[in-house]
C-alpha cells in the first residue's frame, strides 16, 4: 500500500509547488495562508510550529473538497434521503469521535481526580491530552488556560460569575443585539446582583455588528466587551480587529463567543489579541455536555471559582479553604471527561480538512442557498444576502407559514433537517419584525444535493401552502394484522 504524504491541514509539506502558500503553523495547524507564489519549498513536519513559513500545496489550484467522502465518516448521516442542514444546532460526530469515546470508556473509564490505579492513570492521560488539543486548537501559550465546561452557556456563565467579580457597581459590560441569550443573559443578571451597567451594540439592517457605534458605546467604565465571533441567526462574522483595538485603548478586556466560529476551524487566541474564548463540543463534530473557556492565564489566576466542591482545592481545613490553581480552580466536581476525551478526538478529525478548501466549499453552497432563495416569492432572508464575512447559517422567513411549519414540512416531504423559533436570540430575531426564522447551517459534509432538497421544499410550499395542514393530518391507521 502507497505511503501518505504527510500533510498539514490538507496542505502537503514537501511537494514541488505548483503554488505557494505563506502560513503560519502551529504544531500542523495551518492559522493563515494567503497564496504569494510559485517554486520549491522546504520540507515542514506536522508538529513543526512558526510563523510566515512558506511551504507547497499539492492541487492548491484545485481546492475542491470531496464533501461526500467526508459525509462517509459520519454514521449518522449514512441515510441518503437525509439532508441535515442543522450543524448550527449541534453537529454530527465522525466514526473516529464514537470510536474514542468508546475505547475511553471500555479501557480507561475512571475519576480524573487523582487516583493511583491504572484506569485512573489512563484517564487522567487522556483528559490532560484532551486539554493540550484544545490549547492546540486555539493556539493558547499553554493547557493550562483551558478550563472545561459542559458547554459555551456555562463557560459564558463561568465567566460572567468569576471575572464579574472583579467589577464594581457602574462598571460597564458591552454586548450586542446579536448575542445568543447566552451571552447577554449571564450579562443582565449579573448587573442585577452587583449593579453593573450592560450597554449594547446594535446592528445593521442586514444582521451584521454596527461597530460604527463602537467608540460612542465604549465609556471609560467599560471593563468588558463579550461579542459573538459569528452569529447564530444572520451568520455574520465579527470585525475582531476593530473591537480588539477600541477595547484596548479603554482598557477593557475582550470575550468573545466562538460557538459558531469554531466548528468552522482552528482559531489562533494570540493572533486575535482577545483575552477569553468560549465554545461548544457539539457544534465542532464531538460529544454534547462539554464545552471550553479559554482564558489569558493571568486573568484565570485573579479571577475566584464559580462552583466550588470536589478537586478544585489545595486545601481545605475548617478555618480555611485554599483554591487550586488554574485550570483546576475551574472545574468543581468531575470534570465531562469522556467530553473532553471526544471534544479532543473531534479537534483532531478537524485538523485532517483542508480548511481553504471547506471554506470555499461552503461559500459556494451559500452562494447557492442564498441565491435559490432570493428567487422565491415570500422568501425573507434574515440576515445578509451576499457571502461577504459570513458563514454558511442562513435564515429566512417565509411569508404567511410559520417557520416551525416550513421544518415540519420540508423535514416530512423532503427529508430536510433544519431548526426553527428564534434560536435562543429573541431580542435579535424581534429587531428584524418576525416571531422566528427557518435556520438552514451548514457543516463539510453538506454538498449540493442538500441545499437543493431545501429550495425544492420552500418552492413547493410557496406553490402550496395547503401543504402544512396536508402534513398536519396524522399518519392513515395501520389495518390490524
Ligand atoms: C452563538 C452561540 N452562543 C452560545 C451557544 C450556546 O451553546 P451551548 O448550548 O452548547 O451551551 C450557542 C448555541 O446554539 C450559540 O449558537
Amino acid at each position: 500500500m502507497a505511503r501518505r504524504r504527510p500533510t498539514i491541514g490538507g496542505y502537503c509539506a514537501g511537494e514541488p509547488a505548483s503554488e505557494l502558500i505563506r502560513v503560519n503553523v502551529i504544531r500542523g495547524y495551518i492559522v493563515e495562508a494567503p497564496v504569494v507564489g510559485s517554486t520549491q519549498v522546504p520540507r515542514v513536519g506536522p508538529q513543526w510550529s512558526g510563523s510566515e513559513v512558506i511551504m507547497s500545496s499539492q492541487g492548491a489550484k484545485d481546492r475542491t473538497l470531496d464533501a461526500a467522502a467526508i459525509k462517509r465518516q459520519f454514521p449518522g448521516l449514512a441515510d441518503a434521503r437525509l439532508h441535515y442542514l442543522d450543524s448550527a444546532a449541534t453537529a454530527q460526530v465522525p466514526a473516529s469521535v464514537l470510536d474514542a469515546l468508546r475505547r475511553f470508556e471500555t479501557t480507561a473509564r475512571a475519576n480524573v481526580h487523582g487516583e493511583v490505579h491504572r484506569l485512573a492513570r489512563a484517564a487522567i492521560a487522556a483528559y490532560d491530552e484532551a486539554r493540550a488539543r484544545v490549547a492546540r486548537f486555539l493556539h493558547a501559550r499553554s493547557p493550562a488556560e483551558i478550563v472545561f465546561t459542559s458547554g459555551a452557556t456555562a463557560a459564558i456563565n463561568l465567566l460572567a460569575h468569576s471575572y464579574g467579580a472583579r467589577l464594581r457597581e457602574g462598571d460597564e459590560v458591552l454586548i450586542s443585539l446579536l448575542e445568543h441569550h447566552s451571552n447577554m443573559l449571564p450579562w443582565r443578571q449579573l448587573a442585577e446582583r452587583r449593579g453593573i451597567v450592560v450597554r449594547m451594540l446594535p446592528m445593521t439592517e442586514d444582521g451584521r455588528l454596527d461597530l460604527g457605534w463602537l467608540e460612542s458605546e465604549i465609556g471609560p467604565r467599560c471593563k468588558l466587551i463579550a461579542l459573538t465571533h459569528c452569529s447564530n441567526v444572520t451568520g455574520a462574522i465579527t470585525d475582531v480587529g476593530r473591537v480588539v483595538a477600541a477595547a484596548r485603548s479603554a482598557g477593557a478586556v475582550v470575550m468573545l463567543d466562538g460557538a459558531q466560529r469554531a466548528p468552522h476551524g482552528p482559531v489562533d487566541v494570540q493572533a486575535l489579541g482577545i483575552d477569553f474564548y468560549a465554545f461548544a463540543g457539539h457544534k465542532c463534530y464531538g460529544p454534547t455536555g462539554v464545552g471550553v473557556l479559554w482564558g489569558r492565564r493571568e486573568l484565570l489566576e485573579e479571577m475566584p471559582p464559580f462552583m466550588t466542591g470536589g478537586q478544585m482545592i489545595e486545601s481545605v481545613t475548617l478555618e480555611e479553604v485554599r483554591y487550586a490553581a488554574p485550570p483546576r480552580r475551574f472545574e468543581a466536581g468531575t470534570p465531562p471527561i469522556a467530553g473532553a476525551i471526544g471534544l479532543g478526538a473531534a479537534l483532531d478529525w478537524m485538523a485532517t480538512l483542508d480548511w481553504r478548501a471547506v471554506r470555499s466549499h461552503e461559500l459556494r453552497l451559500t452562494r447557492r442557498l442564498l441565491d435559490g432563495l432570493a428567487h422565491l416569492e415570500g422568501v425573507r432572508v434574515i440576515g445578509p444576502g451576499d457571502t461577504h464575512d459570513r458563514r454558511g447559517v442562513v435564515s429566512f422567513h417565509l411569508a404567511g407559514i410559520p417557520p416551525a411549519e416550513v421544518c415540519r414540512v420540508l423535514d416530512l416531504r423532503h427529508g430536510v433537517a433544519m431548526r426553527s423559533g428564534y434560536h435562543c436570540a429573541q431580542p435579535l430575531v424581534a429587531a428584524f419584525g418576525v416571531a422566528g426564522v427557518a435556520r438552514a447551517s451548514l457543516g463539510p459534509y453538506n454538498d449540493d444535493t442538500d441545499v437543493d432538497a431545501l429550495l425544492a421544499g420552500v418552492e413547493e410550499l410557496t406553490r402550496q401552502p395547503s401543504l402544512v395542514t396536508a402534513a398536519a393530518k396524522p399518519a392513515p391507521k395501520r389495518a390490524a394484522s
